[in-house]
């Protein structure tokens, strides 16, 4: 059966966490969107290993798949994997011959657009990982995938048409000197086609490409359990999130079933678990209507939030913003994954101040509403309803986490409760420290089926 596992905000709501505590019951981890640039942090034997491509099942034994829906550097995944073998691990990682490769021009690309956009708002603060102009020339029928690396003549022949398009729209659009640019390579077909093959030669060689569905669809026959790991979350969804500040690709569930080749009717028989951190954070641009910057207790606030739950990119080490929880944007989220469970992270973090608040609502001219705007602009428009909730204190939490849900305060579960409420599914699990072990499990999802 299969447990799909999605971001419920923007990303960063601790996802890992949750992987590798129910990934323990997984034969596969498979990530079906995203690339590198998706930091995650993973922690085996007391070893703490931080990753943006290889899916963290790899680290703990598991097949880790890369499948179809995802843009691939092979670059980052081999450094990876080869930082994980000297380690002494053994990952076991297999990749979508349907994925699409990231090259080097993608990430120069990516570079100057949000260079270029900075003078507007438009800039989403990307990762500058080449994320979004590698969906772009998937779409665009022009990208070149990983199974086209394995045959060097398919590989040259793809090289051929898109590279000199990539020169002039570096050169004659964005005027940038190519040939005294530190990026010369990035736009030479023979030195990526050098590059390209070499990768490819190591693709076969290590037999490490599949036919993502075909292989899945053979391990669920087999009676093997799956695990989907979304990467980001439903609000830096390319159709469901904030666009344009979104990322390039589908986080939200629906995205398990495209970017692996496994039919939504299998998706959707399993469950669908949505992770949550008990406030906002937020690496990118854009609107945040509940966003601790208002004045200069709010900014104190924000600071307080950031420093206790560590909230810097995992990617890009950027100190991240703070905001409330904003509950219209969970009901979205439980409308668009069609949630069966969640699991509520770092209520330790709100723990010992005040007063607690979230946005419950937007009053947005006059009226108030329950769920996000489908324009961000509106969106942008919209003053958060506050309600808030009695603060809890800070306890022993190592100890909560070994005595279970009831040795939570109150005050806590009551805040738990209310999230349950509103976006109707039940609490799987809370995260109520830092650490793996620092997390109340109160369900196994791949029990429930
Ligand atoms: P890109 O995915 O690098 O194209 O970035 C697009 C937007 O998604 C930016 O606002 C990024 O900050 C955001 N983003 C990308 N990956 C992550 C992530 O793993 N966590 C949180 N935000 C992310």
């Amino acid at each position: 059966m299969t447990v799909t596992i999605v971001g419920s905000q923007l990303g960063d709501e601790g996802k890992g966490a949750l992987v590798d505590i129910w990934g323990g019951d997984a034969d596969v981890v498979v990530r079906y969107q995203g690339g590198d640039n998706a930091g995650h942090t993973v922690v085996r034997d007391g070893n703490e290993y931080k990753l943006s491509l290889v899916p963290s099942g790899a680290v703990r034994g598991k097949v880790g798949i890369l499948g179809n829906g995802c843009v691939v550097n092979p670059e980052t995944l081999f450094d990876e994997l080869d930082t994980l073998r000297e380690k002494g691990l053994d990952p076991d990682v297999r990749i979508a011959r349907r994925a699409h490769a990231i090259l080097p021009y993608h990430r120069v690309l990516d570079g100057i657009e949000e260079e270029v956009k900075s003078d507007s708002d438009l800039a989403a603060g990307t990762t500058k990982r080449g994320i979004g102009p590698t969906y772009e020339d998937k779409a665009g029928r022009r990208g070149i995938r990983i199974g086209d690396m394995l045959d060097p003549e398919v590989l040259r022949d793809r090289l051929e048409y898109v590279v000199p398009q990539k020169r002039d729209l570096a050169e004659e659009i964005y005027g940038l000197d190519i040939a005294n640019s530190e990026h010369a390579d990035a736009f030479d077909v023979d030195a990526l086609f050098e590059t390209y093959n070499e990768y490819g030669r190591r693709f076969r060689e290590e037999s490490m490409t599949v036919n993502c569905g075909d292989f899945l669809g053979n391990r669920l026959d087999d009676g093997d359990e799956l695990l989907f790991e979304g990467a980001q979350g439903t609000s830096i969804d390319i159709d469901h999130g904030i666009y344009p500040y979104v990322t390039s690709s589908n986080p939200t569930a629906g995205g398990a079933a495209v970017g692996t080749g496994v039919g939504p009717t299998v998706i959707g028989q399993g469950e669908v678990v949505g992770i949550v951190k008990a406030y906002l954070s937020r690496v990118g641009t854009g609107p945040l209507p509940t966003e601790l910057d208002g004045n200069e207790t709010e900014e104190e606030l924000a600071d307080f939030i950031r420093e206790k739950g560590g909230e810097f990119g995992t990617v890009t080490g950027r100190p991240r913003r703070i905001g409330w929880l904003d509950i219209p944007m969970l009901r979205h989220a439980a409308r668009a994954n069609g949630f069966t469970g969640i699991a509520v992270n770092h209520i330790d973090v709100l723990a010992g101040l005040d007063e607690v608040k979230v946005g419950h609502a937007y009053e947005l001219d006059g009226e108030e509403i329950e769920t996000m705007p489908a324009t961000t602009e509106r969106w942008g428009d919209c003053e958060p309803v506050l309600k808030s909730f009695e603060p809890w204190p800070e306890v022993d939490w190592a100890a909560v986490a070994e005595e279970g849900y009831e040795a939570i305060p109150a005050n806590a579960r009551e805040y738990l409760e209310y999230v349950s409420r509103e976006v109707g599914a039940p609490i799987y699990a809370i995260g109520v420290g830092p650490g793996r072990e620092e997390t109340v499990v109160r369900a196994n999802p791949f029990d429930s089926q």
